[in-house]
């Protein structure tokens, strides 16, 4: 798969686009530490011998400083360092920009265990059917204390946090069965808090999903919890009833009654429905009760996906422009610029149609 390495005995398999350069970028400081190690450590003892005391009363000759020496010792450190620096930034940054056009797929950690749902709602546990050569962004969270989300042979880790949104990608690169941790310690079950992540062909994917019992996709259950909690007395259409309307709102900008402007995205729509009134709309009054206690963490999800599913189509959200790449989740121009699951007999395959990258 990579013509430069072999794999590193006792590593996990490279099985994900982030996997060789990480490797080669762990080799990297491996082999310079081990250099300098050397380097220091033979010059210690060279020094220690050709300058080892000989007599009693032996009085060393006084050396006062070399600044060629000095300014050698000063910089180089100093370019190797920031090299390490860019190369790592570099790589942190790739890891931490959503990706375009991915799989979207929300997790949630739970003491002990895993649950993944796909776009079109199967759901699993413990496991995670990823198709090979897709980008696949998770959107996690956490029902209870922190997580964390580990794939040794994707070289992906990330928390997962109770009252936040964390996303992680990948593009798998290799089929086979992968190991599943959680990386922080989250109780007496905590080692057992453990899976699978099974990357097969597309197809394979494909059959995978149509083989598991389908549930109703996110945005469907959200729109059924959007009635049932009567969210919908509130958010009428029309934008005339207690609430503001949700049509159309998912990227765009809103001014709120204290005069600021807040971008519609998930991390936004979820603080608004556990929350209401931290950030109020211009024009409302702070009527809405809390939910925090009446939905979990996935069912909040839900109804974030209905209302990304009720949000601008695509060509509408020109305007709006993507968000910075940070630990919030999707930028606007995943969340507009993509067919409503609701309405897309299978969201997945346009998602996943990208081909293989990096
Ligand atoms: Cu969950 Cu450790």
């Amino acid at each position: 798969m990579n013509p430069f390495l072999i794999q590193i005995p006792f590593f996990p398999e490279q099985a994900s686009n982030f996997a060789f350069e990480i490797d080669l970028f762990y080799l990297f400081l491996f082999a310079l530490t081990g250099f300098f190690t050397v380097l220091i450590g033979v010059a210690a003892v060279y020094f220690l011998i050709k300058y080892r005391r000989r007599s009693q009363g032996e009085v060393p000759e006084q050396i006062e400083g070399h600044l060629k020496l000095e300014i050698a010792w000063t910089v180089i450190p100093f370019v190797i360092s920031m090299f390490i620096f860019a190369w790592g930034a570099k790589l942190y940054y790739q890891m931490y920009t959503d990706p375009k056009d991915a799989l979207e797929i929300f997790v949630t950690g739970k003491q002990w265990m895993w649950r993944a749902q796909h776009p079109d709602g199967q759901r699993e546990i413990n496991e995670l059917h990823v198709p090979l050569g897709r980008r696949v962004k998770l959107t996690m969270t956490s029902e209870d204390v922190i997580h964390s989300y580990y794939i040794p042979a994707f070289r992906t880790k990330t928390d997962v946090v109770p009252g936040r949104y964390t996303t992680s990608w990948f593009t798998p690169t290799k089929v086979g069965v992968y190991h599943l941790f959680c990386a922080e310690y989250c109780g007496t079950q905590h080692s057992g808090m453990i899976g699978k992540v099974i990357v097969t062909d597309y197809s394979d994917y494909q059959a995978w999903l149509r083989g598991v019992p389908r549930e109703k996709s996110p945005a469907e259950a959200g729109q059924q919890l959007f009635t049932s909690l009567a969210c919908n007395n509130c958010h009428l259409e029309t934008g005339a009833g207690r609430g503001p309307s949700l049509q159309n709102l998912f990227g765009k900008d809103v001014k709120l009654a204290n005069g600021a402007t807040v971008k519609v995205d998930e991390a936004y729509l979820r603080e608004s429905i556990l929350n209401p009134g931290a950030k109020v709309v211009a024009g409302y009054t702070n009527d809405m009760p809390t939910f925090q206690g009446l939905v979990t963490e996935e069912q909040v999800a839900m109804i974030i996906q209905y209302i990304k599913s009720i949000g601008p189509r695509q060509g509408e959200a020109a305007t709006t422009t993507p968000a910075p790449a940070s630990a919030a989740p999707a930028p606007a121009t995943q969340g507009v610029g993509r067919p409503a699951p609701a309405q897309t007999a299978k969201p997945a395959a346009p998602q996943g149609e990208q081909p293989k990258q990096d």
